[in-house]
């Protein structure tokens, strides 16, 4: 550290020498401050804009202007190695943000600095947006920087215009290039595949470029999701080092490009991918890049997260600071096969639990191909008659006399093959004219660019709603991506990517216009479509299909860098070979669900269940709202262990799992927790025990936060303790 800013001071020093006095004087530094943090650019005489900050916020702000615009004059021959939006065509050597083809065919750009200004919306909320422009071209891009400063969360995205006298084809369009200096680089990255999402894999960035990117058109995050960590000079831990973490507000294809140039800093260009999408601009329109999401921590990954986890549930999330549904699902306990009778039975098993609502999965629909298997039927949206002869306003009644609610399972984008709407409206399907279909799942991907696609997926959800409105929770699933990917409507077929997503957000717009509360769940076969761009319209995501408790602690807990607990849905299967107790209490930590056959439990089982039901509803407010602080690491651990503090910091509730069987794993020594008030005394007591099951915990015993942040707290998790909860509640003397 000390050598690093010896390091810095000398070169500064050096740029007062080198530099004429003429062009200090027409520097212009604008920084973009959070409650920590700060990104600094700096304009010089050559009026580029080049990005020379992303870290802790300094003390005195005129500092700032001291920060040398390079930290190596010498070897950036061009001098656009840390350009706060790179062109290309003209002197850029690297990766840019930005490539274009001009009115007259021309391919160069570049991009200079025209002034600047800071809209404050809200002691919290400032928008700092700069506007460049092409000196030989009529071309501009305004680059955006929404800062939230308490959560120190900074959106980033361009908005590119140009008036000249014929379309533009636009190759590449970046929300966000960033600059990090420093030495050494690693990357956190996520990959997977359905039921093994986010297996996170950490790498130390060697020079040129690492691309994280999607090109599936839908369902996107099926093999990477869009979110990854830097961290600076080593890998960051909980508590420790310097990270920053990056999120892609966009549910389609997206494209990181992280690349570590010849001057050993880091280049990052985020935004959607451009390929196979190179778009045409129309003169005096606008193209507007999705919000490219950073939040930096000099602090570790547990405040990165808990940072985001903040900013998220107050600006990101639909009602990311309410309440949410506990549920049963039937898609595990019945798949296809249901009809009213069984449904009302499990309307009364709903109850009995003592969860909130019923969610009615997939297989309610179609009649001429009815939905009874997963090769026909999507895309008629009528109730199956044969099933369901009256259909779900009954069905929503008999759940009231029940005493639960009724929610209901859609994929409104998707459109099997066997079905009346492929019938009517083949013009309406993603599909290649002259070659043949593909189908992933059997089905296919309805044309979102058309605006009557669009308004039928509107109607499929608005006639659903409006006709029954007592409907309380949707499951909105998205299980194909795109192949032969071709749009019949579009005339530049090009678009299709990016006018799909646009397409889907207009819809979910409009429905949200309508129906502003209605509890939606993101699902898309699993975890494939978790993103900050579709949960602005979304209360919760359902993280996989993998419902596996150890495999879910896993992927619960790689999700949780980037995702508050009140948006993951989280079910208690018959998945894995886990005890109830264990499978319950790996679901609590998010939004509990159940998805089995209430009558197949036995009484103990379903008592336990109860009971944890009872004791959810009394702490779930402290999950979804508070503060997560991640204690044991499962990936390096026999045992995963959590806790959720409230914001008080007067309850904290405490998960413990031990994730190996070999021998002799378990709880040897005290876990130190996070989060507490060290002055403030605490009750630690066992919840969620089965029937019977006499706690190894003395819960008359106080402790202090001091003691168990610093000695810890022995939850004594062992092979016959596999999953222990504990729940610390202040003492008041
Ligand atoms: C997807 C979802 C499941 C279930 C099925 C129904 O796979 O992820 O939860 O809804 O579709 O077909």
């Amino acid at each position: 550290m000390c050598s690093k800013s010896f390091f810095f001071r000398l070169l500064s020093l050096s740029f007062v020498f080198l530099v004429p006095v003429l062009s200090i004087a027409q520097t212009v530094t604008i920084p973009i401050e959070t409650k920590h943090n700060a990104i600094v650019l700096k304009v010089e005489n050559g009026k580029d804009v080049q990005m020379v900050y992303y870290g802790k916020r300094l003390n005195n702000s005129n500092d700032y202007s001291s920060i040398p615009s390079k930290f190596n004059t010498i070897r950036d021959y061009s001098g656009m190695l840390n350009s706060a939006f790179t062109p290309s065509g003209t002197r850029n050597l690297f990766e840019p943000a930005i490539s274009v083809v001009h009115a007259d065919g021309n391919l160069s750009l570049d991009l200079k600095y025209v002034s600047h200004n800071v809209e404050t919306y809200s002691p919290n909320i400032k928008l700092t947006k700069i506007i460049l422009k092409d000196p030989v071209y009529d071309f501009s891009v305004t680059l955006c920087y929404q800062a939230f400063l308490e959560f120190d969360v900074i959106k980033q995205w361009s908005i590119i215009e140009h008036s000249e006298k014929k379309p533009v084809v636009l190759n590449k369009f970046a929300s966000a290039n960033l600059y990090l200096n420093g030495k050494i680089f690693w990357l956190k990255q996520f990959q997977g595949d359905w039921a093994s999402e986010m297996k996170p894999e950490e790498t130390l960035l060697t020079h040129g470029i690492k691309t994280l990117d999607s090109k599936l058109g839908t369902r996107t995050n099926l093999f990477q999701p869009p979110v990854f960590m830097i961290s600076m000079d080593y890998p960051a831990n909980e508590e420790s080092g310097s990270v920053l973490f990056g999120a892609l507000e966009w549910s389609g294809n997206f494209r990181f490009d992280l690349e570590v140039d010849p001057l050993n800093n880091l280049r990052i260009i985020a935004g959607m991918n451009n390929y196979a999408s190179a778009y045409t601009l129309k003169p005096k329109t606008k193209f507007t890049t999705p919000a490219f999401i950073s939040v930096f921590s000099s602090n570790g990954v547990g405040e990165g997260s808990r940072k985001l986890h903040d900013w998220a549930r107050k600006h990101q999330i639909l009602d990311g600071e309410g309440s949410r549904l506990t549920l049963l699902n039937n898609w595990e306990a019945t798949n296809f096969n249901f009809n009213e009778e069984k449904l009302v039975e499990l309307f009364s098993q709903t109850k009995k639990l003592g969860v909130d609502l019923f969610l009615l999965d997939d297989g309610w629909f179609a009649n001429k191909y009815p939905r009874n298997n997963d090769n026909a039927g999507l895309g008629d949206w009528q109730v199956n008659t044969a099933k369901l002869p009256r259909g779900v306003s009954w069905l929503i009644e008999e759940a009231h006399k029940a005493g639960v609610k009724f929610g209901i399972w859609i994929e409104p984008e998707m459109v099997n093959p066997k079905s009346e709407l492929y019938e009517k409206h083949p013009d309406w399907v993603i599909k290649q004219p002259n070659r043949d279909e593909y189908y992933f799942r059997n089905q296919l991907v309805l044309d979102l660019s058309n605006p009557k696609v669009q308004d039928f997926v509107y109607e499929s959800i608005d006639g659903l709603l409006s006709k029954n409105p007592d409907l309380a929770y949707i499951k909105w699933d998205c299980n194909a991506v795109i192949y032969n990917a071709h749009s019949p409507y579009l005339e530049n077929k090009s678009h299709l990517y990016i006018d799909y997503v646009k397409g889907l957000y207009s819809v979910l717009d409009k429905i949200r216009n309508k129906y502003p509360t209605i509890p939606m769940m993101l699902c898309s076969g699993g975890g494939g479509r978790v993103d900050y761009g579709a949960l602005k319209y979304f209360t919760e995501y359902w993280p996989s299909d993998n419902t596996d408790p150890l495999d879910r602690i896993f992927i619960q807990w790689e999700y949780s860098y980037f995702y508050p607990a009140i948006a993951s849905s989280n079910h208690v299967t018959d998945w894995g070979n886990q005890t109830i107790k264990f499978r319950t209490d790996v679901a609590m930590m998010g939004k509990l669900g159940f998805d089995i056959v209430v009558n197949n439990l036995n009484s103990n089982d379903l008592l336990y269940c109860q009971n944890a039901i009872k004791a959810y509803n009394e702490v779930k407010n402290t999950i979804w709202h508070g503060d997560q602080y991640r204690l044991v690491n499962p990936h390096k651990n026999d045992l995963a262990s959590l806790v959720y503090v409230n914001k008080e910091k007067s309850e904290g509730i405490m998960f413990s799992f031990l994730v190996s069987n070999r021998y002799g794993a378990e709880t040897i020594s005290p876990i130190r927790l996070s989060g507490l008030d060290v002055t403030k005394k605490y009750k630690v007591e066992e919840i969620c025990l089965m029937p019977g099951q006499s706690s190894l915990i003395d819960a008359n015993v106080t402790y202090s936060g001091d003691y168990l942040m610093n000695i810890g707290f022995n939850p004594i998790v062992n092979g016959a303790r596999k999953s222990v909860v504990l729940k610390l509640t202040e003492v008041k003397k």
